[in-house]
Formats: C-alpha cells, structure tokens, sequence
C-alpha cells in the first residue's frame, strides 16, 4: 500500500500523543512532523511535506485559518479537523476552509485511520482529474461571471429568478449564457423551460476526467432564447456520487466558454454545491416578504458571514414583492441588515400562464412590471455589481 504522510498540529500534548500513537500502529502512515501552533505548523510544512494534515480545531492562531491558508496554498495536502464537538455550524465551516473531514475527539483508532485514507484517496482522485483540466482552463484568460441564485428557503423563486435572468442576459447583452441546474436532487429548470433533456449533469460527471469545453458543448441544451441549459438528473438517488471536485471543473469549464454561468441551487447548503459559492461573482439570495422567508435568510447571512463570505459578493433580492403587503421593503433591509439590491413583483397570473406555456415570462410578456424588474436586474445589479461599463445595446426583440 502506498506510504500516507502526516502532519499532526496539536497543541494539547495529550491529544496529540494519543493521535500519533495511535498511527504509529499503521504499517502505510508515517507521522512526518508535530507541531502545536499555526505558527509552527507553516514554518514546517514546506520541509514535512505532508499528504494529509490533522489540525487541532484551537491551536493558537486558530486551526480554520491555519487550514484555510493551507488549503489556498498548498491545495494537494488533505486537510482533516479535529474538533471537540459537533455544532451545527462545524462541517460548513470545515468545508468552507477546505476540509475533507471533520474529526470529533475522541475517536477511535479506526475512525482516525479511516478518515486520513479516504481523505488521501480523495485528494488523489481530484488530482487525475485536475491535472487533465488545468490546459483547458487556463487557456483563455477571460473567464465568464458566474451568478449564484441561492435561499435555504423553497418556493421563494430560485428557479424562476435563475431561469428569467439568464434569458435576460442573453437579450439584453446578447452573451453566451449557460444555465446551471444544480438542484441536483429536485431540479426543475429543464421543465420550467419545456426542454427534454437527452444529457444531463451526470453524463458531464461521467466523462469528466476528458471534459473540456467541446465536449461540455455536447451535454447542453439549446433553449429558443439562446441560453444553454444544463440540466440536473432526472433520478435523484443518482446524484449520490456527485461531489463538490466534480461541480468545481464543471463550473470551470463553462467558465471558459461562456460569458455568464447563471446556477439555480438547491435550499440545501452541503458540500457539493459549496464551489457555486466560491467560484459566485454575485450570490443572489432570495426572499419573498415573509416572516419565515425573512428569518431563514437571515440564518444563511448569519452563516455565510460566520464563514468569512466576501459580503461584497452578496446581493439581496425581494422577490413575489406586494404593493400592498404587511411588510414593507424596508422591514426587510431593517431586518437583515442590508439593502435590497432587486425587487420583482408578485405577478401570479403572468407567472402561471409563462409555467403553463414553458416560455418565461421576460419573453412571453416582455414589456410586463416583471420583465421590466429583470431588465433592471441586468442593468443595476450585474453590470454594476460586476464592474462593467460596457454600453449595453438593446437586441430584444421579443413580441409579447
Ligand atoms: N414574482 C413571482 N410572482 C408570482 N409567482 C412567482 C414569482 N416568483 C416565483 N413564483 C412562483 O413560485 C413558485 C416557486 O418558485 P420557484 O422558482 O420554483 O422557487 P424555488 O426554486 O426557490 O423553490 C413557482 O410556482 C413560481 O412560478
Ligand atoms: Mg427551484
């Protein structure tokens, strides 16, 4: 079996000691280096070498930075955290700062070594897979945007925000728009635009290790509006394997054929969507004005903000907005904190009639309030989020 180094940082002596006895019962790890601080630990790494890492979630300097600044430096060294208990926020945060386990103290002899072995082969895999991607992404240097729609709460219009602002791009701005489902278990985009998918995600994960733009090209969908789609699975127990090296190359690879990558998320926040974060030159989160609407995005800021989340990436949208309801557009900023950057009305019978038809609404009522909000989304929202001020030449043409 092939020899797995490890680099232990713990400051509690007893910990540690326990950690690298325990390991120094298996034939294939090798602890190569101890250290008992950040400090410590980055001045050795160069010169331990490891393949996998075990930080102390307390170390002074604190073990998420130090495994963040190791996951942003040295990417192919597996890091495994250890901490002292399970808190709700504990694997988001972990998974945020690159982590490919967390570890709870104390375990056992067997968790340990197990999750040190699959962290090791996970790193393994992704590098077969990376060393094939990086030509392809590297060669062109201007990368497309990517846009996040993103809510932990259902219902609140993802899908049709995501959807009518893709079209939107691609008429107003005439650019390569490609749509994301990446509502892996329950999405819905292909239906919403009444297109039959003949590939979807998984026939682009299946043959990911040869992915590059052409033949991504093969596994869109052309919609009548110009955008592609990629489509989710239609069997949910399939999306099982999809991991978050698989979304990373993906959202890559479109990246670099297309001008804007719009992804429609799921409400769920694990860890194989995390890269639709990370890579997110805007993240939209949508609210509608409801209280429980209003406070779970006000968790997910909670959280998103606890993960150190570039705020200046955040754009907050109102969307099913009443002219007459209870809670007024500044309820909502007062409440969370922050400006509402896009307001969409509640237009039920537009809405409706554009589901039944398979056609969205910015293209089958193109000069109704709602387009009319979607073009301003384009305007105000992403070409000024994103810094562009590229004069914009109105191609839309669509007759209502
Ligand atoms: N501004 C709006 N006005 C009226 N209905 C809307 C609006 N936005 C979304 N809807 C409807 O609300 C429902 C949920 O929207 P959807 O986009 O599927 O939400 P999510 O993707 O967040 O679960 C859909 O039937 C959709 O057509
Ligand atoms: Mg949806």
């Amino acid at each position: 079996m092939e020899r797995i180094k490890v680099f232990v940082v713990e400051d509690d002596p007893e910990k540690r000691s326990s950690i690298v006895d325990t390991l120094s019962n298996v034939e294939y790890i090798y602890v190569e280096g101890e250290a008992s601080s950040s400090e410590e630990a980055l001045e050795m790494v160069d010169q331990v070498n490891p393949n996998v890492m075990l930080i102390g979630a307390y170390v002074p300097g604190d073990g998420y930075k130090l495994a963040e600044k190791i996951s942003s430096e040295y990417s192919w060294i597996s890091i495994i955290i250890v901490e002292e208990e399970l808190k709700e926020e504990t694997m988001r945060k972990a998974i945020f700062v690159g982590a490919k386990d967390v570890l709870i103290y104390p375990f056992t002899p067997s968790k340990l070594v197990d999750s040190i072995y699959q962290s090791f082969q996970m790193e393994k895999k992704k590098q077969v897979v990376q060393k094939d991607k990086t030509s392809v992404i590297r060669q062109k240097s201007q990368q497309g945007k990517v846009i996040t729609v993103f809510s932990t709460k259902g219902g609140v219009g993802k899908t049709f925000i995501s959807t009518n602002l893709a079209v939107s791009l691609a008429q107003l701005k005439g650019e390569k728009v490609v749509l994301v489902d990446l509502d892996l278990d329950f999405g819905n985009v292909a239906l919403s635009l009444n297109i039959i998918p003949r590939y979807t995600i998984i026939d682009v994960i299946n043959d990911i290790r040869n992915l590059d733009q052409d033949l991504m090209k093969g596994y869109l969908v052309s919609h009548q509006s110009g955008i592609k789609v990629l489509a989710a699975n239609v069997q949910p127990q399939k999306a099982d394997f999809i991991n978050a090296e698989h979304i990373e190359v993906i959202i890559k690879v479109l990246q670099s054929a297309f001008d804007y990558v719009v992804i429609d998320m799921p409400t769920r926040f694990y860890d194989p969507v995390v890269p639709a974060f990370q890579e997110a030159d805007l993240l939209m989160l949508v609210t509608t004005p409801e209280v429980a609407a209003i406070r779970n995005i006000k968790a997910c800021m909670v959280s998103l903000n606890g993960l150190n989340y570039p705020r200046q990436k955040i754009r907050l949208l109102l969307n099913k907005a009443e002219p007459r309801g209870d809670i007024k557009t500044k309820d909502v900023e007062t409440t969370l904190d922050q400006t509402i950057s896009g307001i969409l009305p509640a237009e039920h019978k537009l809405v409706t009639s554009s589901l039944n038809k398979g056609v969205p609404v910015v293209l089958l009522y193109p000069r109704s309030k709602i387009s009319r909000s979607f073009q301003n989304l384009v305007r105000r929202v992403v070409e000024n989020g994103l810094g562009e001020k590229k004069q914009t030449s109105s191609v839309h043409k669509a007759s209502s």
